[in-house]
């Protein structure tokens, strides 16, 4: 029976940030993103345990949620694709049900086996009452429950795996934050001294709370920013970003986490945020799966693509 492989070694980048109009400043990217194709970065380290838990529970299928464009949806049927489970992804939005043709994400998920189910976003908003997972349970079967962004305890704990012993000799840890539990997972692994910075895909304050239950180190700060107005939301300026840091490192960054951060880390250095030769390390967490689907929207909005 096929497992998920022990903590793959992936390289760090080393960028040049002069560039970007930053001198003297080397940025340290963690590659997570090449360390599956669609599982792909902190969807990786956040099933791992899950995946095992449930296989050890003696489930065989895995049910989760999320968005029309969810990263974690199509992670979660990559997973079960590959380590033998069915899949059941709740999808937000009953309107999205006849778009699956024009959607990569969703019909790359039914490709891989995912049985979909469409719900009203009110609906949908019920995905933690346990009285809606109950009535999910008697409607589809069991199931072994993977939360939205698929953050739970046994995801962080595979978030602290992204953090090597001789990462320890960073001053600052940049993570993308979406649900948080990815950040929570590098809290926990951060040495004395090191400083996660969180940036977020969304705008608001509420995921200290998120990440209160998961750890009490207090040694992190989450900026919105460089959410450029919310989640899903994006413009010229970031697409541009994005196609010139291609163009000079080779390394893709996503629009909705990745981009947003290393656009983010650029502009802080500017602004002198961080101390005098900081060593400045990044995590890529993948996410590239979405550049399909967002770039069909940049074409109905007449907006530059991204390359
Ligand atoms: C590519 C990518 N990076 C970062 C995140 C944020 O992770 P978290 O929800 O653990 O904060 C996500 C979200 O799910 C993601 O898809």
């Amino acid at each position: 029976m096929k497992v998920f492989p022990e903590s793959p070694s992936l390289p760090v980048a080393k960028i040049d940030l002069s560039d970007f109009g930053v001198e003297n400043q080397e940025l340290d990217l963690k590659r997570e993103d090449l360390i599956h194709p669609f599982i792909s970065g902190n969807k990786f380290r956040k099933l791992k345990y899950n995946v095992s838990t449930a296989r050890n529970m003696g489930k065989d299928v895995l049910l989760t949620f999320g968005g029309a464009y969810s990263n974690h949806i199509l992670a979660v049927a990559a997973a079960g694709k590959e380590f033998g489970f069915k899949t059941i992804g709740i999808i937000r939005g009953e309107e999205v049900h006849d778009k699956i043709s024009q959607n990569p994400t969703l019909s790359f998920s039914q490709e891989y086996g995912m049985q979909l189910h469409f719900v009203s976003r009110d609906e949908y908003r019920r995905k933690s009452e346990k009285e809606f997972v109950e009535k999910l349970r008697r409607r589809l079967g069991d199931f072994y429950l993977i939360p939205e962004g698929g953050t739970n305890e046994l995801a962080v704990k595979g978030c602290e795996e992204i953090l090597d012993p001789d990462h320890k000799n960073y001053d600052y840890i940049c993570v993308p934050v979406g649900t948080g539990g990815t950040m929570a997972g590098l809290i926990r692994a951060s040495g004395e001294g090191q400083a996660v910075l969180g940036f977020s895909a969304l705008k608001g304050d509420f995921h200290s709370s998120e990440i209160e239950k998961y750890t009490s180190r207090k040694n992190y700060r989450i900026t919105d920013s460089y959410c450029f107005g919310g989640y899903g939301k994006i413009d010229s300026t970031l697409v541009r970003f994005i196609n010139e840091f291609h163009r000079k490192t080779q390394i893709q960054l996503d629009p909705l986490y990745t981009g947003k951060m290393v656009y983010g880390i650029v502009d802080l250095l500017k602004k002198e945020y961080f101390n005098k030769n900081s060593r400045i390390f990044a995590i890529h967490t993948g996410g590239l799966q979405g550049i399909a689907g967002m770039n069909k929207v940049l074409l109905r909005k007449k907006l530059p693509i991204i390359e």
